[in-house]
């Protein structure tokens, strides 16, 4: 049985189609390295308030494969960024470059290990199966890049709770996101068990595994590809804060367990954080009907409460709904456009492939936990 549309991502291997990519462009590369993407399961916009969230790391991702430059070679850092088919030799000058650019953050993320490109003699090549919005391809970016140069003895080291603190810094400083700790923690601490339950205010991380008989997490793409670096994350945020300061409760903290609230934002992180809680118990136990509940509860809360849905993703959402074989269905990751996450029986995934296709959703595959980042062997599909 094919689960997967050809074209989209193919788990069979860790990211092969951006594997092929950074072989095919570096023949002779001595090393090569995987991040993962991630999928957020439940508990969206609560991390930056200290929440409990539920993500799994993805075996799609992104793969860098590198090469050591001769010495005869000028200057450091050479990158070779496939997926925006450009190719660059950095300078510590690229940190002047605009806000997102993928120079600047790459940059930043060496100067923030202690690093310049110019002390790092290595060509390298990246690719990634995680465009579209939703699944963490920033920080797959980052994490593939600094557990990589720590795999040649370059750059500070770091637990990964540090280089979460460290990757959430240049996000906000370099790509203008104000965003919180979950992606890199979801992904540097990955599991190919299942999802983890991140407490971002204790700092601990426990995984869960997925404990349903039949059902599977999909992903399927709403056809709106997105951004957060155009300030509706901040944005969002900011009116989070504003309504929490405007309710007597710290601006950064969620609001305690059965606290009384008034505004939409602070109903939604609430209740967000209430079905995290009841996520783990349904995954737990294996019950898809109730996990896919608060799937759609979900959804309805980051749609109405919190406003980060869009009209695609409410259209996709709400088409799954109607599907038979179909659990639950929610928008993932930060919203605004980008993937979706359903609960789906594996026997009704290839009928129900076709039919989103059919209306408009092609991108679609199954999620299957992708563990941390590591080391990918150079054997089969180099050469
Ligand atoms: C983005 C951010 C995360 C988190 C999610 C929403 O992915 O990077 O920190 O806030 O949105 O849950």
């Amino acid at each position: 049985m094919t689960l997967y549309s050809p074209g989209a991502p193919n788990p069979e291997g860790l990211a092969s189609a951006a594997q092929a990519r950074v072989f095919e462009a570096l023949p002779e590369a001595q090393s090569a390295f995987f991040a993962p993407g991630r999928v957020n399961l439940m508990g969206d916009h609560i991390d930056y308030l200290g929440g409990v969230v539920l993500p799994m790391s993805l075996t799609e991702g992104t793969v860098l494969a590198a090469e050591a430059k001769a010495r005869r070679d000028e200057g450091g850092l050479e990158v070779w960024a496939l997926d925006a088919s450009e190719k660059a030799l950095l300078s510590s000058k690229d940190l002047e470059r605009p806000l997102g650019d993928w120079r600047r953050r790459l940059v930043a993320v060496l100067a923030a290990l202690g690093l310049t490109p110019e002390t790092v003699p290595f060509r390298i090549a990246i690719s990634g199966t995680l465009a579209g919005g939703g699944l963490s391809s920033s920080a797959s970016f980052a994490l593939v890049l600094a557990r990589w140069l720590r795999g040649e003895g370059l750059g500070e080291a770091h637990d990964s709770w540090s280089l979460a603190r460290i990757l959430q810094t240049v996000e906000r400083d370099h790509a203008g996101v104000a965003c919180g700790l979950m992606d890199p923690l979801a992904i540097d601490l990955g599991t190919v068990d299942g999802a983890l339950r991140l407490d971002c205010e204790q700092g601990t991380a426990t995984p869960v595994a997925l404990g349903f008989s039949e059902a599977v997490f999909a992903l399927v793409h709403c056809g709106v590809g997105r951004r957060l670096d155009d300030g509706a994350y901040n944005r969002v945020r900011a009116r989070l804060a504003a309504a929490l300061a405007e309710e007597g409760f710290s601006a950064d903290r969620l609001p305690p367990q059965g606290a009384r609230v008034r505004a939409a934002p602070l109903r939604h992180v609430q209740s967000e954080q209430a079905r995290v809680w009841a996520g783990c118990e349904a995954l737990a136990a294996g019950d898809a009907a109730a996990f896919g509940a608060l799937m759609d509860a979900s959804h309805g809360s980051l749609a109405e409460d919190y406003g980060v849905s869009l009209p695609e993703l409410d259209r996709l959402t709400a088409l799954a709904r109607g599907l038979p074989g179909v659990h639950g269905a929610r928008l993932t990751g930060a919203g605004f456009g980008g993937w979706a996450q359903l609960l789906v029986e594996l026997d009704a995934w290839p009928e129900l492939h076709r039919t989103f296709a059919a209306e408009g959703f092609p991108k679609a595959f199954i999620a299957t936990p992708g563990g941390a980042p590591r080391a990918l062997p150079l054997g089969s599909s180099h050469g």
